[in-house]
């Protein structure tokens, strides 16, 4: 199964990868995630993306069409995978179609999650990640079990240099100019389906479900 997860900063598409990698045995490729770790061991790339991701602008569609041409190439992607972040602009979309058709391969599902802004700006600005093994805590939703420490890992949760207020603003700035055209793109395609992700965890957990013709599991 091919699947894109499409919404907004905070909207959740983190969040809902973690199971859905459990249930569905496909890999969660999120861009954000490559770009991270590219910045974090100080490479080309993490070079390349860090002032865009520092001010809340998207790095470009070069950068990302070549990483992730490379990643969806590898062999734990050939049954399938939960896209998390990418696209986010029409050339990118484009450039997916492309790699897609030149590997004989087609997208099953768009899962477009929809959330307020002003929850969307509260569930940010009370994230914390782990930066080691990247399981996502909120501070009022799902705080981590002992102050900062990951319960899966062991290590200290943070904060995402992104989820400061001026530039959480910023980015969802960004999605609506150049992310949310893309909901358009895939419905004139006949594969959205829309996720209300307003509610708990549970809820849009039980939506998605729904969408994929699953059994709901809560
Ligand atoms: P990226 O890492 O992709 O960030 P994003 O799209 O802004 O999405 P987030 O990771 O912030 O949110 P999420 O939807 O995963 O929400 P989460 O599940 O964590 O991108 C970062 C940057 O990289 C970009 O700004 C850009 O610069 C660059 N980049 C990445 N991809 C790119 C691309 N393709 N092209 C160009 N540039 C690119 O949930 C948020 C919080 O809410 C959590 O605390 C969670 O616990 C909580 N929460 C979730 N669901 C619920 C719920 N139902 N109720 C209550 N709380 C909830």
């Amino acid at each position: 199964m091919r699947l894109i997860l499409l919404g907004a900063p905070g909207c959740g598409k983190g969040t809902h990868s973690a199971w859905m990698v459990e249930e569905l045995g496909i890999p969660q490729i999120s861009t954000g995630d490559i770009l991270r770790d590219a910045v974090k061991e100080g490479s080309e790339l993490g070079r390349q993306a860090r002032s865009y991701m520092d001010s809340g602008e998207l790095v470009p569609d070069s950068v990302i069409l070549g990483l992730m041409r490379g990643r969806m190439a590898q062999p734990d992607a050939a049954r399938g995978f939960i896209l998390d972040g990418f696209p986010r602009t029409i050339p990118q979309a484009e450039g997916l179609n492309g790699a897609l058709g030149d590997a004989g391969m087609k997208l099953d599902r768009v899962l477009q999650i929809n959330v307020a802004r002003d929850e969307l700006i509260h569930r940010l600005t009370s994230r914390r990640v782990c930066p080691n093994c990247k399981a996502v805590y909120n501070l009022d939703f799902k705080p981590p079990k002992q102050g900062d420490i990951c319960d899966a890992c062991g290590a200290s949760v943070v904060q995402r240099d992104d989820d400061r207020e001026a530039t959480v603003a910023q980015r969802l700035e960004v999605y609506e100019r150049q992310t949310a055209p893309l909901i358009d793109y895939y419905i004139a395609r006949g594969l959205v389906a829309v996720i209300d992700g307003n509610q708990g965890y549970a809820h849009t957990r039980a939506e998605i479900e729904t969408a994929l013709g699953r059994e709901a599991k809560r």
